[in-house]
């Protein structure tokens, strides 16, 4: 489809995209709803909802270029399909959809909507508009080509780098137009059918090496007064500021007003701040601009800050801790705050994103066994709306499928996130019931270093730690291993994982003090519900004085159901 402008479709093409909205090869294309996909606040916590009813993604982020040709992701769908996601994190570039400014060519989102629906999947659009990692180079060539009409940030003395000032109303405006256009086109496509469930607007912003944007405008900026707004913001919520962030502006005084270093200090982090607020407010006008087509919920990604590194060593004015108020401040289209989390203290990255005012996506991550314990724990702990390792394209999606008779042993082969997935999409009505009313728990088991963890969930308390004997795949289970706690009655839970670990249980609150276990049944999902298999009250569980997790519990599909008694 070529050179479409945004309000002349020809015929052909609206009956084509017609007939993608209701045909499915294999899987039926969500039944039409008037709603499209959107947030909403249940009990404990935010859910996404996708034709009235709650979703969680099991997710994966492709790499990069993927997405770019259907060719290419051809044989991609059903191998993702087979990992068990039910959403792919698909990039579309400014560039492929605008090739010649106001001339625009939706054959690729096409593509990818009916690629996603003829194999069940649904789809997260990443907006790679003005910026991706910092730079730009997903603009179109007509915008990287005229540096005056769309000017660059700069470095101080004077010279243009490779990324869109976010300084420029005539940036911003012309990223917005397209994406505006795109949205639109999504809604024509899609509002019916839903297979788009939520939007990334660009990709790790911010600035490397310097600190902040040098350019004339920057420095205007820079000079000026903290725009009003943003002070009042930190008055209105100064309670609830992100502590990190309260305690650089009360140490320099609380001020209501003045230029960025007399309220923040002169520091880097200063520059952080402001950069912050200038990405916040161009990304929050090409977001609104969006939503006014359709309104998806939409988000921003972190590249996240490794330890002692100083803005501009990392991306200075992301969307990280110290600048969480200022993005919300700035940008209130953007509705979460997400991490790429690719740091070994995965735990501790969820448990900063989901402080007052945001709820937790995960849209990259690491993959492999790690990305499988990573899942158990951000969908139990901390109701992550979704979990999406990237490079999902290049995991080993051979063979995962989980034994469809109980009893096979062995490795699972193929990608462990798909075993992950086979169970985390059985639990998903489950878990998103139990994420409204509390009554779920994980811990991870970050490294071979930490033994041991502990969580309380109800009257009990679980210590899930590291086996004595490693059974399975010892060097994966001794790396990370996790468990996510379901509670389903006052004295019984269910129990899955990743790896291998031990569970005790303990007495939490008063009354009888000693904790038996009652029961282990294993099950298995078969036939659509959960169905018993063995009762494992001997050796396997040494005589019910422990829980063991396997880890070829993944290969078989096998969760476990946990009965609890109290005597003195
Ligand atoms: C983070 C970026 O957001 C992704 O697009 C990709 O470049 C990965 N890093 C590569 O690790």
């Amino acid at each position: 489809m070529t050179a479409n402008t945004r309000f002349e479709w020809p015929a052909f093409a609206l009956a084509l995209l017609a007939f993608i909205g209701v045909g499915q090869a294999r899987g039926q294309a969500p039944a039409a709803t008037s709603a499209a996909a959107n947030l909403e606040k249940r009990g404990a916590t935010t859910q996404l909802i996708v034709d009235g009813k709650p979703f969680l993604i099991l997710g994966g982020e492709l790499h990069n270029s993927s997405s770019s040709s259907l060719a290419y992701m051809k044989p991609i769908w059903p191998r993702l399909a087979a990992m068990h996601l039910n959403t792919v994190l698909a990039p579309v570039a400014w560039e492929t959809i605008e090739p010649e400014e106001g001339k625009f060519d939706f054959g690729v989102v096409d593509g990818l909507v009916q690629g996603a629906r003829e194999n069940n999947l649904r789809l997260v659009f990443l907006w790679f508009g003005s910026w991706k990692n910092t730079y730009s180079s997903y603009v179109p060539a007509w915008v990287k080509g005229d540096t005056q009409r769309f000017p660059r940030v700069q470095t101080s003395d004077g010279r243009d780098t490779e990324r869109l000032s976010p300084f420029s109303i005539a940036n911003r405006d012309a990223d917005a137009r397209a994406f505006a256009t795109l949205m639109q086109h999504v809604k024509e496509i899609d509002g019916g059918a839903h297979t788009v469930v939520m939007v990334q607007v660009e990709n790790e912003v911010g600035i490397i090496p310097d600190s902040r944007d040098r350019s004339a405008a920057a420095n205007a900026a820079f000079a000026a007064e903290v725009p009003a707004e943003l002070t009042s913001y930190m008055q209105q919520h100064r309670v609830a500021l992100v502590p990190e962030f309260r305690a650089i502006w009360e140490a320099n005084g609380s001020k209501m007003s003045g230029s960025w270093e007399e309220v923040f200090g002169k520091s880097a982090l200063t520059d952080d701040l402001f950069m912050s607020w200038c990405y916040a407010t161009y990304i929050d006008h090409v977001a609104a601009a969006g939503k006014a087509e359709y309104p998806l919920p939409m988000y921003v990604n972190a590249a996240l800050i490794r330890p002692n590194y100083q803005p501009g060593q990392y991306n200075s004015g992301g969307p990280l801790p110290n600048s969480m108020d200022i993005w919300r401040a700035a940008a209130p289209s953007i509705d979460l705050l997400s991490p790429d989390i690719y740091s070994d203290e995965f735990a501790e990255w969820c448990q900063k994103y989901v402080r007052p005012g945001n709820s937790l996506f995960i849209p990259e991550a690491r993959g492999g066994a790690e990305g499988a314990a990573n899942a158990f724990y951000a969908f139990g702990q901390v109701s992550t709306i979704g979990f999406s390792p990237f490079a999902i394209d290049s995991e080993d999606a051979t063979s995962v499928t989980p034994a469809p008779e109980p009893g096979a042993t062995g490795r699972p082969r193929g990608a462990p996130i798909g075993y992950a997935y086979a169970t985390l999409s059985r639990l998903a009505p489950l878990i998103l019931e139990k994420q409204t009313t509390g009554e779920i728990a994980s811990v991870v088991l970050e490294g071979e270093a930490q033994r041991a963890a502990r969580i309380s969930l109800g009257d009990y308390t679980m210590t899930v730690s590291r086996p004595v004997k490693l059974t399975g795949d010892a060097s994966a289970a001794a790396a990370r291993a996790s468990a996510l706690f379901l509670q389903t009655g006052p004295n019984e839970y269910i129990v899955a994982g990743s790896g291998s670990a031990v569970v005790t249980f303990a007495a939490s609150t008063p009354g009888l003090p000693i904790v038996g276990i009652e029961s282990i049944d294993e099950e298995f999902f078969d036939g659509g519900q959960w169905v018993p298999g063995r009762r494992l009250n001997g050796d396997e569980n040494s005589q019910g004085q422990v829980l063991k997790l396997n880890a070829d519990d993944a290969l078989q599909g096998r969760i476990y159901r946990v009965r609890l008694y109290r005597y003195r």
